[in-house]
């Protein structure tokens, strides 16, 4: 198989990349990403196979697509890259309509000039909105997304079904919760946490901390990826996530306690504009093809807080991307 990998720089793509090159050595992986602020090529520096290509470009730029397209023979496209930051799309909403909508659509029209037969999306449980608590999301329910940034993923999405009705494009939409583990940019919640406590800084939360996520282990992910790609049905959207949830202040909490942390550096700041209070969604249909999430948070989150604190120089590092 030959696989474009788009935000394959990022924290969910390149630990994508580095279970597919390592499980699949046969594949050919090319990665093209934009290396935004979100980036970091330390995530794939130590990969040499000669079956892994990367190229720095936009999901914008047709020609770049198209050619990586035609060169490396593509049969299946999954798109990461993404503007993935719901505080930075509250002021710079121009951007993710840039590269989560305008980018996803030169994708779908380069796959469908080429023929290429599948197109991975790989989506969010925040399309569904706030959920009242114990309700959890079949992949038929509304879209209902709060912020810029679900807005332009739902919209994304609604592309992708379009180009299926029209046009029988092989699609697959992967909304997932909300991913936790090595290689996260330091702007989200749980690397932000570990690496203000491993410096002694203040740690800022919106509110009183007391909305609620489902923590999936970014491997836990991957691997649901990797069914839907040997087992999903084509034209699928499937939910990937653990059913269970904490508060934003019992995951800073327990990152406390893993680092031995002083839980006072803990800020209460101001409420995020639009603050989902809680998402859910209903995984039976991936479980179906016989995926189950392996990493309990304690786990999870104890090989997280190892990881940051023994790969400084991958998050310390001035020359970041
Ligand atoms: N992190 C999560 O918890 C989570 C949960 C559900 C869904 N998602 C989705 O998964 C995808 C990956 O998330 P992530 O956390 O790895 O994001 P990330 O911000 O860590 O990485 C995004 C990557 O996309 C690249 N990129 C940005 N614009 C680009 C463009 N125009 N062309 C090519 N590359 C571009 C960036 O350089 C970066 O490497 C996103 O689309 C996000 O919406 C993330």
């Amino acid at each position: 198989m030959h696989i474009l990998v788009t935000g394959g720089m990022g924290f969910i793509g390149s630990n994508f990349i580095r279970y597919h090159l390592k499980h699949y050595p046969q594949d050919e992986v090319i990665n093209l990403d934009l290396l935004s602020y979100a980036a970091n090529q330390l995530s794939l520096a130590d990969i040499t196979q000669l079956n892994y290509h990367f190229y720095q470009g936009s999901i914008n730029d047709l020609t770049l697509v198209q050619e990586i397209v035609q060169q490396h023979q593509i049969s299946l496209i999954i798109n990461f890259a993404g503007e993935s930051d719901v505080d930075r799309s509250l002021t710079k909403s121009d951007v993710f309509v840039q590269t989560n909508v305008a980018g996803v659509n030169n994708l779908i029209n380069v796959a469908l000039k080429e023929n290429i037969p599948r197109f991975i999306q790989i989506s969010t449980d925040e399309v569904y909105g706030s959920l009242p608590a114990l309700e959890f999301a079949a992949e038929d329910a509304p879209l209902n997304p709060s912020s810029p940034y679900s807005a332009t993923k739902a919209s994304a999405e609604l592309l992708l079904l379009a180009a299926k009705k029209s046009y029988q494009l092989g699609i697959n939409i992967i909304r997932s919760a909300n991913n936790y583990g090595p290689r996260q940019y330091q702007e989200k919640l749980i690397p932000k946490a570990i690496i203000a406590f491993l410096k002694g800084n203040e740690i800022p939360l919106f509110g009183k901390g007391l909305e609620t996520r489902d923590w999936l282990y970014v491997n836990d992910n991957i691997r649901a990826i990797e069914t839907v790609i040997h087992s999903g049905k084509i034209g699928e959207i499937y939910n990937v996530g653990t059913q269970k949830e904490l508060s934003n202040f019992a995951v800073l909490q327990a990152i406390a306690k893993n680092l031995s942390g002083d839980s006072s550096l803990i800020r209460f700041t101001r409420q995020r504009p639009g603050h989902d209070q809680r998402y859910g969604v209903q995984t039976a249909k991936i479980k179906e093809l016989g995926w189950q999430p392996e990493v309990d948070f304690g786990l999870g989150i104890k090989k997280t807080v190892t990881w940051y604190q023994t790969n400084r120089s991958w998050w310390d590092d001035k020359n970041y991307r």
